[in-house]
């Protein structure tokens, strides 16, 4: 009878062991910054790409050193070792006829501040640091103050 018993003591194991291993096989993805966070086994779909903001026109900066954002659809513009499409409109020669505003001096510098002829390649990659401006939503909530905000708040708060 001893027999018996361990073998029914090890099927049960054994069946408990399936029960656990399915169990963990399809666990919960973590929560990620997509809506809903599904299993890791499962492909969600992807969230659908921002449209470019209807806002038109030059944008206000937050601070004096923001890269401006972008007003306008930049798709299928080339920017690279050939060519680029930024450059066609914005810079100084383009820029007064496609009535954009022209690249700032800032972009003639180099890394020493020296003021080169043409757009330095620091500067050649313009998406690197501006942006199209779009409708999405932000996916984490945040306090972001604008420097004016901060600014009335120092004041008001008399330390500056
Ligand atoms: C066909 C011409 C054209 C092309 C190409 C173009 N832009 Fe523009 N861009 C404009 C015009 C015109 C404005 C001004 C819009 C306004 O005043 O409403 C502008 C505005 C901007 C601004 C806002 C500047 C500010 O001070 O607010 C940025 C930044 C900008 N463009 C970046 C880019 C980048 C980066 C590319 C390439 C990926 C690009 N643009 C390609 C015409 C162009
Ligand atoms: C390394 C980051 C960086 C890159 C790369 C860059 N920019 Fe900028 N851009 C800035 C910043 C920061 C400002 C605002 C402060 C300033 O003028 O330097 C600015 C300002 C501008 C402005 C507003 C100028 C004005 O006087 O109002 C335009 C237009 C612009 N950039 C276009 C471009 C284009 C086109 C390219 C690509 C050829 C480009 N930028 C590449 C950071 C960058």
């Amino acid at each position: 009878m001893k027999w018996f018993t361990s073998i029914t003591v090890l099927l049960l194991m054994a069946i408990l062991g399936i029960a656990v291993a399915s169990e963990r096989a399809d666990p919960p993805a973590p929560e990620g910054l997509r809506a809903g966070a599904g299993s890791f086994s499962q492909t969600l779909e992807a969230p659908p790409i921002a449209g470019v903001t209807e806002k038109r026109g030059r944008m206000e900066r937050n601070y004096p050193e923001q890269p401006p954002v972008i007003p306008h659809a930049i798709r299928d513009y080339q920017v690279d070792q050939r060519h680029n499409r930024c450059l066609d409109c914005h810079s100084r020669e383009a820029a007064p006829g496609a009535g954009a505003p022209m690249v700032s001096i800032t972009h003639f510098m180099d890394r020493n501040k020296q003021v080169l002829a043409a757009v330095s390649p620091d500067r050649y990659f313009c998406t690197q640091c501006h942006v199209v401006q779009t409708d999405a939503e932000p996916l984490v909530e945040n306090r972001f103050r604008t420097v004016d905000q901060v600014l009335h708040d120092l004041v008001r708060e008399g330390r500056q």
